[in-house]
């Protein structure tokens, strides 16, 4: 009777822990694949390059493990916002996340790079800078918090929608309100033209704007179409000041829990969304530049070399104010990648 007892109660026990394990854990059977379910977590619609990574990465993750593996993307701040997405990592309450890096600059200042104006001349030595020692080296800056950082998937460059009068030189920004995405060189960026800025979650972006919380907000052409601002703002002009660029992060606890096998197979899933995602962006960009122009609920201003010159000059300021924070070594690399990859002779 004993036994029986002891045998229920070992039963029960089990049934009761498999229940409350929240995160992606699981067992295996013969192929050596564990059965999990992997959560995605992200803030931006599904017509973007970072959607599009996600996807991939999960076709091939549920295709090579014959389904034993289930990833579960969530977009538009569905699961976890701007806000929670990083201690929910932390808490393996999500497994992969792949936040707008200058939303992290609180963590490293390092990830301010993306907001320096004009840092890189183009996407490809944005990409080359990345994918070099320092931004190898800032990628995994948050292994102290168990974050573990993959890859950089690189979005492009931002331009500025606003709703009180067109941008075309610096002194157009004076006593206009910007939403950033938050870190201490975009709101240097918006005080040294003369205007205020705040920052809000991506998730309440569209009704901050149409209610007038803000003026504008700077973004890449995809996050402004896919998320329709273009309807709730009237200007748009080309700038290419500062980027979006992501990393995709996993947490260790995550990590570690993954045999060889499994690890293997979403390691390539990681790589394969990684591909996609960065073959998507530019093409998604420009697409949905032209598509904003179509749709003309907002006026597209493109700028000639010289205006561009004027914001180049009033804010290169910029880069001796940070240059502690960010390093010499950074800015050292920036401009190495710029001359390899850059468009200057
Ligand atoms: C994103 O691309 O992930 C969001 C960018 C933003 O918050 O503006």
């Amino acid at each position: 009777m004993k036994k029986v007892f002891f045998l229920v109660g070992a039963l029960i026990l089990t049934i009761a822990l498999t229940g409350c394990n929240k995160s992606a854990s699981g067992g295996s059977d013969d192929d050596g694949i564990q059965k999990l379910t992997i959560k995605f977590s992200h803030v931006v619609a599904e017509n973007t390059p970072k959607h599009q990574g996600a996807l991939a990465m999960k076709e091939y993750i549920e295709s090579e493990s014959n389904e034993k593996i289930k990833v579960e993307i969530y977009p538009n701040s569905s699961l976890f916002g701007d806000d929670d997405e990083y201690q929910n990592l932390v808490s393996n309450n999500v497994q992969f996340i792949a936040p707008d890096i200058s939303k992290f600059v609180g963590h490293n200042p390092q990830f301010n790079v993306p907001s320096l104006p004009f840092a890189f001349d183009n996407d490809e030595a944005a990409e080359a800078f990345w994918d070099g020692e320092k931004g190898q080296e800032i990628l995994k800056s948050l292994k102290k918090d168990g974050v573990l950082g993959l890859y950089w998937w690189p979005n492009g460059g931002k331009h500025v929608t606003s709703n009180s009068g067109p941008i075309k030189s610096p002194d157009d920004f004076k006593g206009q309100k910007f939403r950033t995405q938050g870190g201490q060189v975009l709101e240097s960026i918006y005080s040294r033209l003369g205007a205020g800025s705040e920052s809000i979650p991506f998730g309440e972006l569209y009704t901050a704007l149409d209610q007038g919380v803000v003026d504008g907000e700077e973004n890449t052409s995809s996050n402004i179409e896919s998320k329709k601002f273009d309807e709730v703002q009237k200007y748009m002009t080309i700038m290419n000041h500062t980027r979006v660029d992501y990393a995709i992060f996993t947490n260790t606890t995550f990590w570690d829990s993954l045999n060889d096998k499994t690890k293997e197979i979403v390691e390539k899933g990681v790589e394969k969304g990684t591909k996609v995602a960065r073959e998507k962006a530019k093409a998604l960009n420009e697409e949905s530049l032209e598509t904003i122009k179509e749709r003309g609920k907002t006026e597209v201003t493109e700028l000639s070399p010289d205006q561009i010159q004027e914001f180049r000059d009033a804010l290169e300021p910029i880069y001796d104010e940070f240059e502690d924070d960010i390093g010499s070594d950074v800015y050292k690399a920036v401009r190495e990648a710029n001359d390899e990859y850059g468009d200057s002779e």
